[in-house]
């Protein structure tokens, strides 16, 4: 076969089938599940594909892998059993449902009949509905509700639940007819359900094709897009139960890339453009017509003779079959032209005996065929038979053997005939060739149809993916925008916050400046204390006069300081400011300043006042000439 006519082939480059068929094997013995039966290619990719979206290049890890992650399991079976489905999926086979085959159904169940319909791999559900709505159009709700069961199973049990909700998105009733949708849903929020009163006649169930026991007594079975997952034999061996699951007149309806069943014994075609069958009886197959016409005369034996006397004789002749007719006496009666060519038969042979002949035993033996056809008072016919007489090409003759009669039934000998059916064969064996050849054209186009359609059904639910995905990434970009617009406001106030902060700040540089300038003014040391007598502000002057900078005494204890004033003296007056039972204290004492020279000061003690109350002390001290050493209170 030229690489041209070689099926596609998608099977992955290499898989370690010992280590898959563990796989295989370790799905049927921990969930029951068994999937040898599935065509292996298209599994192979299907479990390859899980698996590298949990980034395990390697069946025996994944095996490992599921044994850890129980939740796995349901990722792996949704893969492999592809739910793709659809109300009114592939428009052909149910128009021709509706217009066709329903119309009979339910003529013939009128009466008082049931309608059994067994919708298989019926995945979500879309299927089973879509049969129920045309079958209650054609029947009418009340005959619909009391006499219609269907039976919709799938092994998948996700697949079920979904399917008895009978709850749709608005995507998925696109192609139910708006008429249908009308009257068999209803909306709810974006989401449409089912009638209950169709939904009722619809009975769900988990059935496993290739193990268990068929539902009988079908008027209707649908299988399809599912046989096409399993391999051959299994094919035929659920072929086989569906037959015996149709009630005698039943109709089985295939997916549209599934099995075109034109050499079933089971089931016969009755639109293969829609995959519709029905189901074969054994007993119908036409009878075949193989036995030939015995020779007859008419009944007064007396036929109507030709003008010219000669006329059976010539014709006789000119007949371009070989034909021989012995006599009941066993001596050659006549023989014709065509005989004479054909087996150098000569005038004087007639009247001979015909086992003289060489024709007699050869190409076949002709005494004995000529004694069972007289016995059995019928023609023997043999196919096929090789002469190569006289040194010429081998011939194909067809022999015929007829026993002649006389009017009264008596044996008057026998008519041999040989007709050459040499081209007749070689045409045949041509046909034949032939006939091979389309078988496994058609064979291999079936096959490739078949994993096109597995392939366009996985293609599908990974689009279905990539849109879910979509539609994640999509909400996900919604968030992220509002959150974005979200932080962009926050920005905006934190700038508004910042801006007002920055002119506060300037405004109190512009304070601490100003304060700055009064302390540096002042002639006299001004020291400020908080309620917990440390030190906020400390001027120059009291730099100058005490020695420690302000960054030294910021913070600390008045009281701890280590300087020349006698701080002590001042803890009565500092207590008063800050009790408010004073507001301005004068306190004289002697003070030594950093140059260990000693100084009269006054020291004026004033509260630090808040809004509502004491912040703390302001100590003003101021040199006082010794001459005019005086206390004042
Ligand atoms: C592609 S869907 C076909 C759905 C529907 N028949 C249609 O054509 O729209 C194939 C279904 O076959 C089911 N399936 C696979 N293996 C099965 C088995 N061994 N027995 C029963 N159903 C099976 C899957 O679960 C899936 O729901």
């Amino acid at each position: 076969m030229s690489s041209e006519n070689e099926p596609l082939d998608f099977t992955p480059l290499s898989v370690d089938e010992k280590a898959f068929g563990e796989l295989l094997d370790y799905l049927r013995r921990t969930r029951g599940f068994d999937f040898t039966a599935y065509k292996r290619p298209s599994l192979v990719r299907r479990v390859q594909r899980r698996m590298d979206s949990v980034a395990i290049p390697d069946f025996n890890e994944y095996i490992d892998y599921l044994e850890v992650h129980p939740d796995e399991f349901k990722h792996l079976f949704n893969t492999i059993l592809i739910n793709v489905t659809a109300f009114f999926r592939d428009e052909t086979p149910w128009e021709y449902l509706r217009t066709d085959i329903i119309p009979r159904l339910v003529e013939k169940r009128a009466a008082d009949g049931v309608i059994r319909v067994w919708s298989a791999g019926c995945a979500s559900g879309e299927e089973s509905y879509t049969v129920a709505m045309l079958i209650a159009e054609a029947f009418g709700a009340d005959a619909f509700a009391e006499r219609v069961k269907i039976y919709a199973t799938d092994v998948d049990d996700e697949a079920l639940n979904e399917a008895r909700q009978a709850v749709y998105a608005h995507r998925q009733i696109e192609a139910v007819p708006p008429a249908l949708l009308q009257k068999y849903f209803r909306s709810d929020g974006d989401r449409f359900v089912l009638d209950k009163d169709l939904r009722r006649s619809v009975i769900f169930g988990r059935h496993d094709l290739i193990h268990d026991a068929p539902i009988s007594r079908m008027s209707l079975i649908l299988c399809r897009n599912t046989l096409m997952y399993f391999n051959a034999e299994v094919q035929s061996r659920i072929l086989t139960r569906f037959h015996s699951a149709l009630a005698d007149d039943g109709i089985l309806v295939l997916g549209k890339a599934e099995m075109l069943l034109t050499r079933s014994e089971m089931f016969a075609p009755v639109d293969l453009r829609s995959r519709v069958f029905r189901k074969l009886r054994r007993d119908d197959s036409s009878d075949r017509f193989n036995g030939l016409m015995p020779v007859r005369h008419d009944e007064s034996g007396t036929a109507a003779m030709p003008s010219h006397p000669d006329m059976y004789n010539i014709a006789f002749d000119a007949a371009p079959i070989a034909q021989v007719v012995v006599e009941a006496g066993g001596t050659v009666g006549m023989f014709n032209d065509r005989a004479r060519t054909l087996f150098g038969l000569v005038s004087s042979d007639v009247g001979r005996a015909f086992h003289e002949l060489e024709l007699s035993h050869r190409p076949l033996d002709l005494r004995s065929l000529i004694r069972d056809a007289e016995e059995q008072r019928r023609p023997i016919v043999v196919k096929d038979v090789t002469s190569e007489a006289h040194g010429r090409e081998a011939r194909s003759l067809d022999v015929q053997v007829t026993p002649l009669f006389d009017p009264q039934g008596r044996v008057l000998g026998a008519s041999i005939t040989f007709s050459d059916a040499t081209r007749v064969v070689e045409l045949q064996q041509q046909l034949s060739r032939s006939k091979q050849d389309l078988e496994t054209t058609c064979e291999e186009l079936q096959a490739t149809n078949e994993e096109l359609e597995t392939t366009n059904e996985e293609l599908q639910s990974t689009v279905e993916e990539l849109e879910t995905t979509n539609e994640e990434l999509q909400s996900t970009n919604e968030e992220l925008e509002t959150m974005n617009e979200e932080l962009q406001s926050t920005n905006e106030e934190l700038q508004s916050i910042n801006e007002e902060l920055r002119d506060r700040g300037e405004a109190l540089n512009h304070v601490n400046h100003f304060l700055e300038s009064v302390m540096r003014g002042m002639r006299g040391a001004v020291i400020v204390v908080n309620p917990e007598l440390h030190v906020i502000a400390w001027n120059h002057r009291s730099e100058d006069l005490w020695g420690l900078r302000a960054e030294e005494v910021r913070n600390k204890n008045v009281f701890g300081l280590d300087i020349g004033l006698p701080i002590e003296q001042l803890r009565r007056p500092i207590r008063a400011c800050l009790t408010g039972e004073s507001d301005l204290t004068d306190v004289m004492v002697t003070a030594t300043n950093r140059r260990g020279k000693a100084l009269q000061c006054k020291v004026t003690c004033t509260p630090l006042m808040g809004r509502t109350q004491v912040q703390g002390v302001i100590m003003t001290i101021d040199e006082v000439p010794a001459a005019s050493e005086t206390t004042l209170n």
